[in-house]
This record gives C-alpha cells, structure tokens and sequence, in this order.
C-alpha cells in the first residue's frame, strides 16, 4: 500500500516562501559584499580598538590625518608618571571607541567633561600611539637601567637644520584618524588630561589624500607629486612586520617586546625651487617616473629597481637618485607612514612652510633608520630641495592588555 502524501497547509507554504525568500536575500547581500569587497571599496570600519598585542596606529591602515606631539614631563613623581598613563589608556580607550572623553559631570558650573567638538561624530579610525623619548631614561623617575639600547640619540647628520623647538621630548604620541577633527580632539583632550603632569612640547599636523580623491586608490603622492609608499613593509605580513618593525624579546629590553621604535623627522621642502626644476630633473632626482611611479628604466609601478649601468656606463638611475640610495643593497628595511605638512607661510621668506612629517617605525634604529639617513645626506640629489627642521625618537610601547594600560610594561 502506498503513503499517500498530504499537500502542505497553507501555513507551511507561507513559511516555506519566507524562509526561501531570506535564504535569497542572504545571498544576493553576501555576493554584493564579496563583490566590493574585492572590488576593496568596502568601507573600513569606524572602530580601531586600543587594547591589543601591539599599540594600534602602526600596522592599521594609514588614516587620512595625524596629529604627532611630544611632551615634556613636569612633575619628578613616578607614582604620576604612571598615573598619567593610566588616565591617557583609559581617555585614548573611550575616544577610539567613538565615546566621550569622559562622563559628563552633572554640575553645569565645571567645565565640561568632554570638549564637544567630535559629539554625535564617529571616532573615524581614530588611533592614538604612544611612546617614550630617551630623556624619560635619565635619573628624574628611575628607568635609566631600562632605557634600551635600541633608544639611542639620533645623530647628527649632515645638512641638518634641526631647530630645538620641533625636537626630542620625554613622551611622544601619534594621533591618527579618517577625520582631522576628530583627530585634533584627541590631541586636545591629551593635553588636558596631562595638566599638571607633563606639557606639549610640539605638536605637527600632517595629512594624505582621502579616499574622496584618491577614488583609484593610487599609492598616495607627496607633496612634490610623487608617489610615496611604493616600496615598503607590506603591515599585513607578519613574518616581515616581526623581522623589521616590532620589537622582540631577544633584542634585550623585555619591556620593549611587541613594541616599536619610532623616528619623527620634520622634513621642510623647498617647494618652490623644486616647482622650478624641470621634470627630467624631478626623475632623476627620485629615480622614478613622475606620473607612474616606475622606476627609471622600468615600465610599471611595482617594478624591482634596475641598479644596473647602461652600455655607455651610464647608470640607469642615477648614482644620486634617493631611490637608490635608500635602497642601499636592499638590506635595511623601515616602514615609513609619512604625511604632508602645510603650516602656512614662512614669514621670513614668503615660502610655504610645507613638507613631509616623516614617520619611520622599525625594530632597531641603529640598523634601519640610522645607515640609511647617512647616505641619503651624505649623497641625496634630494637635500638639494629639503631640509630636516626637526627630529625626535621615541621607543613605542608594546600593546596593553584590557584592564592595563599602555605603557605598563615600563611602569608596573
Ligand atoms: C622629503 C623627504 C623625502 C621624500 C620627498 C621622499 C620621497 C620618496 C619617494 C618618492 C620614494 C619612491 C617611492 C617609494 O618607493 O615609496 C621614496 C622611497 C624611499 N625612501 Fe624616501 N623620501 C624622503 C625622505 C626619506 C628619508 C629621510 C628616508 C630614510 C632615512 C627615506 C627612505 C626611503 C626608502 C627606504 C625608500 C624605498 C627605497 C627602495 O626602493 O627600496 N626617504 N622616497
């Protein structure tokens, strides 16, 4: 005998619909995003967490805008050392998360918690890095015995034409965000918490193309039409970010591990002496295209540097060309996170005052940032149009855990 099968109720095709219609709707939305998203032009989350392994703002994705300051620490206390750490980790935490700087108070009569200028914003990838200069090693808090080997004193180099007032300093922060606003509340809100602690000693804004320019996603160009960033540590690699920029427990200072050394160069370009240069001279002078990047010699972009000379013995790029230079024998690597800097006019000369706030981040300056910068002064047809006004370093603390703060590994 044979089942005879019941025709599904009313109810049940009902329910059968909806569940099929879902199980479209789920499809066509997880195609559109593979879509973008290989597409890349899915957008990037607004939150960038401040807890983790590593401090954010080194391998995050660059953001638009930065803030960089130093501060001189005021009070002899080490016990308020700390405690402004503690205060920065927690106000940093809020920010980044799109919160307040802190709780609103509930009496009208004192300043506001929060100075208002981001409310109701998104903190737009808002990351704050912080770090250690090697004055706060001398005998003011005890930490001379950690100071690391790692944190020397930058040296001189030739054609310097550092001015004290954008150098050095006891503590460092890089601010970054997707919005410069945002990004200067933070700074401001540093400032405030540190009251009474430590005081800004410079600050630099700097900035990069949005993404409402750069629609082809291009590598972003510098402020002498360049592109900048072709050859670098690709953050998303670990093995190399291991090998070239995060500190590790081996290299000696164990406090350090996880952490990363900063080198902050102000480097002023002499725009309009370059703006008079013809392009064959620009080329020669990086040794790349202008307008796509190749090296000279090469046809695209991502092409390897010909170091080689020509039949005639002429050196393809040019035995002075910064890319040549900086690449040495391709041994010393650095990340570089670079912004463009306006800061009005020089009044002096009536000249822009503008150039490139160089953001070097590397596991040890002494092999990366250090050899390389002494050839590039020694020997650069770049110094012909730049000036390096200002200079810090700062050891980069490694991440803090939830529940700690940035900075506890050199504090406790
Ligand atoms: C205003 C100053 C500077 C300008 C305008 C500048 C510009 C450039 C440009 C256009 C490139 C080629 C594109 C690329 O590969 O990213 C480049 C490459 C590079 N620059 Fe600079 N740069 C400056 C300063 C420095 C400094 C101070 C250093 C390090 C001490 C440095 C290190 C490098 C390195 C390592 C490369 C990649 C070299 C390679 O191909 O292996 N640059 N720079």
């Amino acid at each position: 005998m044979s089942a005879r099968r019941k025709a599904p109720g009313p109810t049940i095709l009902v329910n059968r619909l909806l569940l099929f219609a879902l199980l479209a709707v789920v499809g066509v939305a997880t195609a559109l995003v593979l879509v973008f998203y290989r597409a890349g032009r899915v957008p990037q989350p607004s939150t960038v967490p401040l807890f983790g392994e590593h401090q954010a703002g080194v391998a995050t994705t660059q953001q638009s805008f930065a803030f960089v300051a130093a501060f001189d620490v005021t009070t002899k206390s080490v016990a308020e050392l700390r405690a402004l750490l503690q205060e920065w980790t927690a106000v940093s935490a809020r920010m980044a998360a799109g919160r307040p700087a802190a709780e609103p108070s509930s009496s009208p009569l004192s300043p506001p918690a929060d100075t208002g200028e981001t409310s109701g914003y998104a903190p737009a990838r808002l990351t704050m890095t912080f770090g250690a200069g090697p004055s706060l090693f001398d005998d003011r808090f005890g930490l001379s015995r950690l100071r690391p080997s790692a944190l020397v004193d930058i040296p001189p180099f030739a054609g310097d034409r550092l001015v004290r007032e954008f150098s050095d300093g006891d503590l460092g922060v890089q601010i970054c965000a997707d919005d410069v606003q945002v990004a200067f509340h933070a700074l401001r809100e540093l400032i405030r918490v540190a009251r009474g602690t430590a005081v800004l000693r410079w600050s630099q804004a700097g900035f990069r193309p949005t993404e409402a320019a750069n629609t082809k996603e291009q590598t972003a160009r510098n402020l002498q039409g360049f592109k900048d960033g072709t050859v670098n540590i690709d953050t998303k690699n670990t093995s190399d970010m291991n090998r070239v920029v995060w500190a590790q427990q081996s290299d000696g200072a164990g406090w350090m591990a996880g952490g990363t050394y900063l080198v902050v160069r102000r480097i002023r370009m002499r725009i309009e002496v370059w703006d008079r240069s013809s392009l064959q001279d620009q080329e020669a002078t990086i040794g790349r295209n202008k307008e796509s990047g190749a090296p000279l010699g090469g046809a695209k972009e991502l092409d390897a540097l010909n170091l080689t000379k020509e039949a005639s013995g002429v050196p393809i790029i040019p035995e002075d060309a910064h890319v040549r230079l900086a690449h040495g024998n391709g041994t010393e690597q650095i990340f570089r996170r670079p912004y463009a800097f306006a800061n009005g006019m020089d009044t002096r000369t009536g000249e822009l005052d503008s150039g490139l706030l160089y953001l070097v981040f590397q596991r040890d300056p002494r092999k990366q940032f250090i050899p390389i910068q002494e050839r590039l002064a020694a020997s650069d047809a770049l110094n012909e149009y730049i000036a390096h006004v200002g200079s810090a370093i700062f050891a980069i603390f490694p991440g803090a855990k939830a529940g700690g703060y940035v900075g506890e590994t050199l504090l406790h």
